[in-house]
């Protein structure tokens, strides 16, 4: 079966193609710190077989938070923390990474300076979010400092793979799309100017990131709108850096408010399309729930690995019992091996 073949990737070889993709759990204390949900969660996808587990939205700075309750990395004294993460997981065979995001106009975390949240240009999201600063080229390079400490804490914690958050109208992905850059520097306007920051940031947490360990990278392939990202620019700015990343983890929208027409797979064939037209493996995500559909997208090669994420909040034991049910030999967890020696 497709979804329990190994997929290696550098240094990391996964046991099986499903992935846990990043969601915020939004349960951490003001200051970012790893608690017990945490741990408790992400060890028990490890212990259902999960794959690769990538740890949520993990902010670089204070004001790079989506919330007060989100994890941080933005100093050492996180690392104890995730390290448990890390190691629980890898305790039970899965691979392990974790999304950096600094969340741009999203942040709402609060903050006393009314200049907290930054932006490439000032516009709100909507009525309901704070109207960000145009960040400043000096304020630029603070953040891309902060995405190369956090690479480097992410490695002393034991992080098998890193995931940057270019997605979803976050800062990285506000550079990129034209409905939230309006910048008249060097930042904005053509493709190669809105993707200068992307780039920055990959080249700094080069730096620190090993270069055996995967570096992913999340992208919205597409606004939904018709002023906003099309799938053909991602293409042209995924080709301009393909050579510095292992893998694009491909979703959609986020920047602004759209339609979206959903159903099971919507966005697969945005992860086809960028790993055929970039030649680089690519993750495909988004309303995903059945074997039927994670084998069928990566036997016909359009996507290399497959992530669920509602379905593995709902059931953590998707890859498990998938295996049991289907007759796979697979590494069942040591302490339930009584339940998978029932017969079927
Ligand atoms: C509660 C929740 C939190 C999320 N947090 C993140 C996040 O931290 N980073 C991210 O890139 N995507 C995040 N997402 C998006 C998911 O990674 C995923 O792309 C989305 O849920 C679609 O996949 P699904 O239909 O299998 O759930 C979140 C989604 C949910 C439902």
């Amino acid at each position: 079966m497709e979804m329990f073949k190994p997929y290696v990737l550098k240094d990391m070889t996964l046991k099986n193609r499903i992935v846990l993709p990043p969601m915020d759990n939004y349960c951490a204390d003001n200051e970012g710190n790893v608690n017990d949900t945490h741990f408790n969660h992400y060890v028990s996808r490890a212990m259902g077989g999960v794959g690769l587990i990538i740890v949520e939205a993990t902010a670089i700075s204070q004001n790079g938070r989506i919330s007060d309750n989100c994890l941080s990395i933005w100093d050492d004294s996180k690392v104890p923390g995730l390290k448990s993460i890390a190691e629980g997981c890898q305790k039970y065979g899965s691979k392990v990474a974790i999304q950096i995001n600094h969340a741009g106009r999203k942040c709402t975390a609060n903050g006393d300076d009314k200049d907290y949240t930054l932006a490439p240009s000032a516009i709100a999201f909507d009525e309901t979010y704070r109207v960000p600063k145009e960040i400043t080229k000096e304020e630029i390079l603070d953040t891309v400092v902060h995405f190369g400490t956090a690479a480097k804490r992410a490695d002393e914690a034991g992080y098998d793979a890193l995931e940057i958050h270019g997605a979803h109208g976050y800062l990285i992905s506000e550079f990129l799309s034209p409905i939230t850059n309006k910048r008249t520097d060097e930042y904005g306007g053509s493709l190669e100017n809105r993707a200068r920051y992307l780039i920055e940031v990959i080249d700094e947490v080069k730096k620190y990131w090993p270069s055996n360990k995967p570096l992913l990278l999340r992208v919205s392939a597409t606004d939904h709108l018709p002023d906003g990202m099309k799938v053909e620019e991602m293409v042209e700015i995924i080709n301009m850096i393909k050579t510095k990343i292992d893998m694009v983890h491909v979703s959609t929208g986020g920047v602004a408010l759209a339609n979206i027409n959903l159903y099971p797979g919507y966005q697969v064939k945005y992860a086809e399309i960028i790993k055929k037209e970039c030649d680089i493996p690519t993750i495909a995500v988004g309303l995903i729930r059945t074997k039927e559909l994670v084998n069928e997208i990566l036997g016909n090669e359009r996507a290399d690995l497959v992530a669920l994420g509602r379905e593995l909040a709902r059931n953590p034991f998707f890859v498990v019992q998938n295996a049991w049910e289907n007759k796979i030999d697979y590494d069942y967890p040591a302490i339930y091996a009584h339940a998978f020696r029932e017969k079927r």
